[in-house]
Parts: structure tokens; C-alpha cells; sequence
């Protein structure tokens, strides 16, 4: 290619050509991609706060055309005149208007390349299939049933959140009613969590193979408060710290990490783990994490210092076959149950007791009898008394104290997620077929089944 042209040049030599009027005195510039070079860069700094479902000074930037039509001050830019653009004004303000928000300013390369972008016309090369028309005016639309990836009890049981596309559905505890949607960004929702004092739900999820992202809904307006995007793929598990302040998450580049609630604002990032992390929850007293990874490690961490303390597990090969995919917190002790590959839950104490003696697994303190296949999801009710496991084709509750299986509801595929309710008597999970199941961990009795989206030809429920 690069020879054609220079050959090109050589016989048109350098003699002007009025009439042509192309021989520009710089070598031209590549043409901006909008959908390749320039959406990135506002999906990664810009729509956390620029969204439908958060308009910071009404402009949305998840889109050309909403770009273009802009916010409280008129159009977004003004194609060829990037100088006259609102949009380029903010990435250079000097005050408080300085976009991205709170600062610090893009870098230089990124607000050039906009400029540029501007100055060729602004135009538009998205696909159609690219283009994104979900709101909340225009809600997702199912043809078919998503995997349930995610769901939770909220904390008094009246709610009932599961992930699906583009949304999180507020389902009444008992399966009853679907209560509202949560329109956002990410297309899957890998967990869910409320907050301590049960007002926030947080979710960690993304666009595979794009962006990940976590988000913070507020309950009582199902108003989006918080949208952090990530330039690393889909992130995991996802929980609060104790006091509400922080969100701790694993991410596939191998790290966990740990933001603000509020804001959003990184305060962690650890990588003594070497495969993807599933997920970190946070010791009682919020100064230490507990995170698993598929690299088969339960690892202990300072919080503040981002400091390694201490392998959880033996680390001894045997000790635990295959990788690790869910962990939960006692609600009052530095307990934790992991699970992974293997199917075997495992509780253990965070805090070592005892000198280390290699190999040895001295804070294990009880494995449950097995589920059928790979766990998937964890979790320990509110009363720190029922154990609820997702893996295989099964969702099953047992006994903490004694580790004796209480109930085992089976499903139609792999089951992806668990919860149990507050008051420990019910739990319900979803997998690979798409739908809820509500059951009786006393008499082990499905109690409600439904298909938690609304699907566009007639809805099941039984
Ligand atoms: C932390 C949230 C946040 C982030 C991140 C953010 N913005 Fe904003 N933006 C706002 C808010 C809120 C306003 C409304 C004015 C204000 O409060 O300063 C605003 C206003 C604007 C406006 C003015 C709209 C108008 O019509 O007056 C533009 C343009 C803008 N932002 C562009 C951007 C761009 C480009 C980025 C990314 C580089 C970005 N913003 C990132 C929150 C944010």
C-alpha cells in the first residue's frame, strides 16, 4: 500500500495542480473512526455519568446522535469546528467544568484525536447493530430467556433482584410481581449485592470481550448512583464492606480491587493472585479481603495497604482441584465459605490460629457433602445459620454448624446463582434455563417458578 502511493507521488511529481487542488503541504491524516476510536474513549471516562439512566447536564454520550444532540447548553460539537464544540470546551476547561467530572483531564492523544475527529466532519461510521436504543423508555426486549447469572434477596426479604440484559429485575420477594427495571449499560450482570443498610444494590458485570463495569442503584428511586467502567472485560463478585463505604470486586486481568461507594474513586488494586478473580469479600472489621480465584487460592490482603498476608487454603497441589468461582462471609465471624471446581463447599477461619506447617489446611473448618458439578455461587444467611450453594444442575441449602445437606432442588441445566432469605427458610436460584425457582428449605418443595424477564410471546409462570 505504502509503495503504491509513494510511486503515486513520484509521477505526479510536485508540480502544483490548480485544478485537482490536492496537494495538501502535510501528508494527510487518517480518517477518526467514531465507533472505533472515539466511542471507547467516552464509554471509558464518560458515561459512567453520561447515560440514560444518569444524565449529568443532560448530555448523553453513549451515542453519535446523542452526542450530537447534546445537553442544557445545545449541541454537543459543531462537525468541523471543534474550537465552537461544547464537547472539546469541556476536555479543556481550566475550572470546575473540566469534563471528565472531579478530573483528572484526558490525556492529551485523547482529546486530540476527538479534535481531529471534529475537524473531519464528525461523522458517523457505527454499524447499525451497534447502534444502542435501549432506555428506559425503550426497555430491553426478550425474545427468549437469558441465563439467570445473578440474583439476591434484598435485605429484608421483600425484594428479590436478578440479573438480566442490560437490566436488573426487582422482582416482590416471594416472585409474586415484577416491581421494576433497572436499565443500565452492562449486557450481563455477574452478581449482585446490597447494601449493609439495605438502601443500594450494587451489581459487577460488563460487555464481554468491551467493558466491565460496576454499578450502584439507589432503591428507593431506582436511580442510578453510581456507574464505574472498566477497560478490562466483564468484573466479578462483587460486596460491600461493612460500614458501606466500599466495593470490593475481582477482575479477569488476575486483580482484585476495591473503589469507593460513593464516588467510585480506586483505593485498591492487588495482583498476588495468577488467574482471574472471582470475587473478595471484606474481613468483620473491613481492614482485611478475602478473595478467590480460579488460580485455586483463597488469598488474605491488608485493605489499606494493598499488603499480601497469608494463603487461606493449603496451597499444596491436592489440597483443592481446580479453580475457585464463589465466595461469601459469615454475617458475624471471620469465616468464609469458598467453592469452585471441585463441587466441595469448604468453611474456613480467615485469620490463621498456628504457625504455618507446609501443606497443611489448618483453617479448614468443615467440607459439606458435594453438589453435582462445578459451584458456581455461595451464600450464608443473614442469621449466619444456612449455607445456599449454586453449581452442577443443582441449588442446595445445608446446615453451617453441622454441615448436613437440608434440601436440593434440581434444574433442567446448570444453575449459575443462589440466595437464600433473611429469615433462612427460603432459597432461590436460576441458571442456564432461564428460570427463578423459589423454594422451602424444610420440605425441599418448589414453591414458585417463573421466568424472571418479560418475554415478548406470553409470560410462564406456574
Ligand atoms: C463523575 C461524573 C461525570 C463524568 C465522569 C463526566 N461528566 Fe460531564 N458532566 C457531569 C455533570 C454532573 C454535568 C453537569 C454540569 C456540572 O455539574 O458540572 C456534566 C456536564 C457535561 C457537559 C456539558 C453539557 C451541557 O450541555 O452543558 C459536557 C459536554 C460533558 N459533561 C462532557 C463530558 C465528557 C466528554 C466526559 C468524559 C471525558 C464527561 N463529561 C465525564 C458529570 C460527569
Amino acid at each position: 500500500m505504502t509503495s503504491l502511493l509513494v510511486l503515486f507521488a513520484l509521477l505526479v511529481g510536485d508540480e502544483p495542480t490548480p485544478a485537482a487542488g490536492n496537494s495538501p503541504a502535510t501528508p494527510p491524516v487518517a480518517t477518526i473512526s467514531f465507533h472505533k476510536q472515539v466511542r471507547p474513549i467516552l464509554q471509558r471516562h464518560c458515561v459512567g455519568c453520561h447515560q440514560p439512566a444518569k444524565r449529568g447536564g443532560e448530555i448523553l454520550l453513549t451515542s453519535h446522535a446523542t452526542l450530537l444532540h447534546g445537553g442544557e447548553t445545545g449541541p454537543g460539537l459543531v462537525a468541523g469546528k471543534p474550537d465552537e464544540s461544547i464537547l472539546i470546551k469541556s476536555l479543556l476547561a481550566q475550572d470546575m467544568d473540566l469534563m471528565p467530572k472531579g478530573g483528572p483531564a484526558l490525556p492529551p492523544e485523547a482529546i486530540g484525536l476527538i479534535k481531529t475527529w471534529i475537524e473531519q466532519g464528525a461523522s458517523d461510521d457505527t454499524p447499525p447493530e451497534a447502534v444502542d436504543t435501549i432506555d428506559a423508555e425503550h426497555p430491553p426486549v426478550y425474545e427468549g430467556m437469558p441465563l439467570v447469572t445473578a440474583i439476591a434477596f434484598s435485605r429484608d426479604g421483600a425484594m428479590l433482584a436478578v440479573g438480566g440484559y442490560r437490566e436488573i429485575l426487582l422482582h416482590a420477594g416471594d416472585g409474586s410481581a415484577l416491581l421494576h427495571r433497572l436499565i443500565g449499560l452492562s449486557q450481563r450482570i455477574e452478581d449482585l449485592a446490597f447494601s449493609p443498610d439495605g438502601s443500594k444494590l450494587a451489581a459487577s458485570g460488563g460487555s464481554p470481550g468491551r467493558v466491565g463495569e460496576i454499578q450502584v442503584w439507589n432503591l428507593a428511586d431506582q436511580k442510578l448512583l453510581l456507574s464505574v467502567q472498566t477497560s478490562i472485560d466483564t468484573l466479578f463478585g462483587v460486596s460491600w464492606s461493612s460500614d458501606g463505604s466500599k466495593l470490593a470486586f475481582g477482575c479477569p486481568d488476575n486483580s482484585g480491587r476495591v473503589i469507593k461507594a460513593d464516588d467510585g474513586a480506586p483505593l485498591l488494586k492487588f495482583d498476588h493472585h495468577t488467574d482471574w478473580v472471582i470475587g473478595a469479600v471484606f474481613s468483620l472489621d473491613d481492614k482485611n479481603l478475602v478473595s478467590v480465584s480460579r488460580d485455586r487460592a483463597v488469598k488474605l490482603t491488608q485493605t489499606d495497604s494493598g499488603a499480601f498476608i497469608d494463603n487461606v487454603t493449603s496451597i499444596t497441589p491436592g489440597a483443592l482441584t481446580g479453580g475457585l468461582e464463589a465466595i461469601d462471609r459469615h454475617p458475624t465471624r471471620n469465616e468464609v465459605v469458598v467453592g469452585g471446581v471441585d463441587g466441595v463447599p469448604k468453611l474456613y477461619r480467615i485469620f490463621r490460629e498456628q504457625a504455618r506447617v507446609i501443606g497443611d489446611d489448618f483453617n479448614l473448618i468443615r467440607p459439606f457433602p458435594p453438589i453435582n458439578g462445578p459451584i458456581r455461587d455461595i451464600e450464608i444467611s443473614k442469621d449466619g445459620k444456612i449455607l445456599a450453594v449454586a453449581g452442577g444442575t443443582q441449588a442446595q441449602a445445608y446446615e453451617l454448624e453441622t454441615g448436613k445437606l437440608l434440601a436440593s432442588i434440581p434444574f433442567a441445566g446448570q444453575v449459575y446463582a443462589v440466595t437464600i432469605h433473611p429469615q433462612g427458610t427460603i432459597i432461590a436460584a436460576g441458571g442456564y434455563d432461564g428460570m427463578v425457582k423459589i423454594a422451602d428449605i424444610a420440605t425441599g418443595q418448589v414453591t414458585k417458578e417463573f421466568v424472571p424477564v418479560p418475554l415478548t410471546t406470553g409470560v410462564a409462570s406456574k
